[in-house]
């Protein structure tokens, strides 16, 4: 897939389907999740009234570590609570305490629409926690030779859908840089005024990359997992050099 394609719709699906193979017999890959999840998990704000919910929740694994998150994607998978589309959310007004996109916010075409039913859905002081791809010169070269969506860090970011855009249209858009410019690098931050900025924080994850992901071959066994998350602690003072991972959290502003 290259910058700018447009594949359907349905491709999510397909990698769904192919990505509960790959979880089934990739255990290293479910641990490193689960810590992924449990860093999510440590950003919720509890003491906002409101659901808790994912959008693109894919396999719905974050149920294992968030049992109370609605879980929901653009497919009505039956492992799912709710069938949603982050431009157009059934979710009543002021209703949603946290909402979550683990490597949903890169599929964004359109970030300000995203962000405009983000805030309508949420109540005031509620959050937005995305966690999705860290593109640091690591990983750069890592998701741009091993991963089969485009980085994107060039191409200008189109924040608005056109006049007429209905949520159903929606095609298949990857841009894995996508959150690394608009939150860390701030490319925009005028587009960002009606959120507070909780916290930024780019990762380094070499343990993740050790697993070769939903795709890839794993580097290592399960005895490596302990060097590479010292290696990942070490290397954190550097994250323009070796991040992978961004954790956003952002408030709405009242
Ligand atoms: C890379 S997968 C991530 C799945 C899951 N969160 C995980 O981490 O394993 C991206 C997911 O985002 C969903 N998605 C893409 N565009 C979306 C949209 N406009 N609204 C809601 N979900 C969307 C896809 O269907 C897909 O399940």
């Amino acid at each position: 897939m290259n910058a700018g394609d447009s594949l359907p719709l349905g491709q999510h699906d397909v990698e769904i389907q192919g990505n509960r193979l790959a979880w089934q017999r990739k255990p290293q890959l479910r641990a490193v999740y689960r810590g992924f999840h449990e860093l999510i998990a440590s950003r919720i704000d509890r003491t906002i009234p409101g659901l808790i919910v994912e959008l693109g929740s894919g396999m719905g694994s974050i149920k294992e570590v968030i049992p109370d998150c609605v879980t929901t994607d653009l497919f009505p998978n039956p492992w799912l609570d709710r069938q949603e589309n982050a431009y157009r959310l059934s979710f009543a007004d002021g209703t949603v305490s946290n909402l979550i996109l683990f490597d949903v916010w890169h599929h964004l075409r359109y970030p300000a629409a995203a962000l405009s039913e983000f805030r309508r859905v949420l109540a005031p002081g509620g959050r937005v926690i995305v966690f999705d791809p860290a593109v640091s010169w690591t990983g750069r070269i890592i998701y741009g030779l091993f991963h089969h969506e485009p980085i994107g860090m060039r191409q200008p970011i189109t924040w608005d859908a056109p006049v007429g855009f209905r949520p159903e249209d929606s095609d298949y858009f990857a841009a894995q840089g996508a959150a690394t410019r608009i939150f860390w690098r701030r490319e925009a931050p005028g587009r960002l005024v009606e959120w507070l900025s909780v916290e930024v924080a780019p990762l380094p994850s070499f343990e993740y990359f050790a697993t070769g992901g939903f795709s890839g071959p794993q580097v290592g066994g399960a005895a490596m997992a302990r060097l590479w998350r010292a290696l990942d602690q070490a290397l954190s003072r550097w994250p323009d050099l070796f991040a992978a991972r961004l954790l956003v959290v952002l408030k709405r502003a009242q």
